[in-house]
């Protein structure tokens, strides 16, 4: 879908139609250098499985062969025309893929849910998405054919979209990028492995936001303090990954140590940086890193 996306304005653009991609309105958009003049044509969508919701979205995510990296990107003119949701495509998803795909939703949810520019309507749609897909992942990862776990999962994807393309996504997505680009791990398990962690040293500090994504999505803390309500969030997060099969370090993802510095750079240079609910120093982030690992 994104690469339709990247497609359609790369062609509707082109002063030279065929040119490479050295004269791309594409390339010049992803480096910030000129914006598109037009739009492309209508775009239709049609997720094959329950994550990305870019048939929603503002976004597109592109790789840089040139430098290696993987480059988020919103645009207005990036949302489809026309979105058709359906579960019964995304009923043969092996489970491995709905586990990684789920995951990125979930992350999409909770990013979108804690950022600083969250609003009550984001807020609204990313908290009812987290709900569905807590309540939902491990029962399509089980049973494929449970169909009313997998409408439930492609909602979620779907709507959290309308979330996260008002409010941006945070810290698991910039960390996760290199992680896919340079390492060729898929972006949703990629996000699933670094959650946790990200969560963990945001709930250190800001357990606010965390707190109130746990009651709107459904999990059982009325009466409980915000630490104390963010940290079942985070257990129950922890206990769908372990169900669902996803490993809790970067280390098991066959990566070598030597990636750490370029997983570091890109996500001490992340665009949403600013809206983490936690203000990380550069230290700060590079220990987080570390201990992913
Ligand atoms: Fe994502």
């Amino acid at each position: 879908m994104d690469c339709a996306k990247a497609a359609n304005l790369q062609a509707a653009n082109s002063t030279r139609p065929g040119s490479p991609w050295e004269a791309s309105p594409f390339l010049d958009f992803v480096y910030g250098r000129k914006a598109f003049k037009v739009p492309g044509l209508p775009l239709a969508c049609l997720p094959t499985t329950a994550g990305p919701g870019s048939e929603l979205s503002n976004a597109a995510v592109t790789i840089d062969p040139a430098t290696d990296r993987k480059l988020g990107l919103s645009s207005p003119w990036f949302f489809p025309s026309l979105a058709l949701v359906d579960p019964l495509l995304q009923e043969g998803m092996p489970p491995a893929l709905t586990a990684a795909t789920g995951m990125d939703a979930l992350t999409h949810a909770l990013e979108s849910f804690v950022s600083r520019r969250a609003s009550p309507l984001s807020r609204a749609i990313a908290g009812h998405a987290a709900g569905l897909i807590l309540a939902n992942l491990a029962r399509a990862f089980k049973a494929g054919d449970d169909l009313e776990a997998r409408s439930a999962l492609a909602l979620a994807s779907s709507e959290v979209a309308m979330a996260f393309s008002q409010t941006g996504l945070g810290l698991v997505h910039g960390f996760a990028h290199p992680v896919g680009a340079r390492g060729g791990v898929a972006h949703g398990l990629a996000n699933a492995v670094i959650l946790p962690w990200v969560c963990a040293a945001c709930i250190e500090t800001d357990p606010g936001a965390y707190a109130e994504l746990a009651q709107a999505a459904g999990l059982p803390v009325t009466g409980l303090g915000p630490e104390a309500a963010a940290e079942v969030l985070l257990s129950r997060i922890r206990g769908l990954s372990e169900e669902i099969g996803i490993p809790r370090r970067l280390s098991e993802l066959g990566l070598s140590r030597e990636i750490l510095p370029a997983i570091l750079a890109d996500a001490q240079s992340y665009r949403n940086r600013a809206s983490s609910p936690r203000a990380f120093t550069d230290e700060e982030l590079e220990k987080l890193v570390d201990s992913m690992y």
